[in-house]
């Protein structure tokens, strides 16, 4: 694991708000799992929705081994 990958490399999933993959990690990592809540939290998929595929892929691979 190294941390400092992710910093220095930020992967920005919604163009619309800006939000890496890093933000939405953090969200994951406090529980937040809900796309509706990641969105109140972090700006994603707040406007054009473009990015909601993504999102819910990068979700889906965050919290696997869940269900
Ligand atoms: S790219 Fe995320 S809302 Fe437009």
């Amino acid at each position: 694991m190294n941390p400092t990958e992710l910093q220095s490399k930020p992967e920005v999933i919604c163009r619309c708000s800006g939000t890496t993959t890093a933000q939405i990690q953090r969200q994951i990592d406090r529980g937040v799992t809900d796309l509706d809540a990641i969105s109140q939290a972090t700006g994603v998929c707040s406007g054009c929705g473009g990015c909601e595929a993504e999102v819910l892929e990068f979700l889906a691979g965050c919290v696997s081994g869940a269900g």
